[in-house]
């Protein structure tokens, strides 16, 4: 009699513990079956009152053995559960990071270098190559050189800042690229044809049109039988390549110490305007032999250019300034 009851309790926890759809269900069932309350708690108190010895222990044997039943099957239920319910809870976290739209805005290089690396591509259209040199200079490279000794009155035009290194006088930052000329001069054999952007430095107060920091680039050609109708050539070339075939050029008579004739070039833009350009000339003979070279076998011509400008120029900006303000709302139109 007893037997029967236990296997009926048996099969309805089974039942039960199947029908758990959740862990905390699943515990409520642990306590009701397997708790002091639940029917095999009550049939083993009532095992005390069997009266045969045998019935006793047939009962104690198919009790311990439903317990035991019940209780694996509340484990193995228990394990599915769990693994559901971590699923269901790893699916709820889940970050989609693909999905997250926090890709960094894109910025784009600054008007003076877009137009720096603008020179050099027309230049290097045009079979040059493109050279660097020092920002901190020799008062030599800078000036003796470049045909330009102590007390030149061309001196005055570039306010210098010297360094307080070595003797007072002999070092400073270069005041235009024109040292890189000699530079590669030393280094090269020729046929030259280089430009040489850079960095330049005048002790100067800034204004709408002139910086204390700004940027040149220079160009030089040495070769053998080198004329002025080769820079004219040339300067009118990298006009039509760098502004359009509807600007056109003009070289001016002008002095600098390191070219013989000197000139100044100007760009005439289609509506009509002149816009002063830069230097340019003959490299003289004693820049050529400073440069280490014969100038009986060698002759050449050189020209150099503010950078800023041109990207002055070509966005319309009124004041160099703002160029540099770091405002992104001045950077961010161009
Ligand atoms: N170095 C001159 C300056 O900064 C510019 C210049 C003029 C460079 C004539 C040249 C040149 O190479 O031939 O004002």
């Amino acid at each position: 009699m007893m037997l029967d009851h236990v296997a009926t309790a048996l099969r309805e926890a089974l039942v039960r513990v199947e029908a758990a759809s959740s862990t905390a269900e699943l515990r409520a069932a642990e306590t009701e079956l397997l708790g002091k309350r639940g029917p095999f708690a009550q049939f083993k108190a009532q095992l005390g009152a069997l009266a045969s010895p045998a019935d006793k222990r047939d009962g104690g044997r198919a009790l311990n053995e439903a317990t035991q039943r019940v209780s694996a099957a509340l484990a193995a239920r228990r394990a599915d559960l769990a693994a559901a319910e971590r699923a269901i809870q790893l699916e709820a976290e889940r970050l989609d990071l693909t999905e997250v739209r926090i890709a960094p805005r894109r910025g784009h290089a600054h008007i003076v270098t877009q137009a720096w690396e603008r020179l050099e591509d027309v230049f290097i259209g045009l079979g040059f190559q493109v050279a660097e040199g020092p920002e901190v200079e020799t008062d030599w490279y800078n000036f003796e050189a470049l045909n330009t000794p102590p007390n030149h009155p061309a001196r005055s035009e570039h306010d210098t800042f010297y360094l307080d290194y070595g003797t007072p006088g002999s070092t400073l930052l270069r005041t235009h690229t024109s040292p890189v000329q000699i530079r590669v001069m030393q280094t090269l054999t020729p046929p030259i044809y280089m430009v040489m952007p850079g960095r330049v430095f005048r002790n100067e107060t800034a204004d709408a049109t002139h910086l204390a920091v700004f940027h040149q680039i220079e160009g030089l050609v040495v070769d053998r039988g080198i004329t002025l109708a080769h820079l004219a050539g040339t300067i009118e070339a990298f006009t039509k390549a760098f502004f359009g075939d509807g600007f056109t050029s003009r070289l001016r008579p002008s002095y600098f110490p390191f070219t013989e004739p000197s000139g100044e070039f100007d760009i005439r833009t289609p509506r009509g305007d002149w816009l002063e350009i830069g230097g340019c000339g003959m490299v003289h003979p004693n820049v050529i032999r400073a440069g280490g070279l014969d100038p009986e076998e060698w002759s050449g011509f050189a020209f150099g250019f503010g950078i800023d400008r041109m990207a002055k120029e070509r966005h319309g900006v009124g004041d160099v300034r703002e160029m540099y303000s770091n405002d992104l709302r001045f950077l961010e139109q161009f």
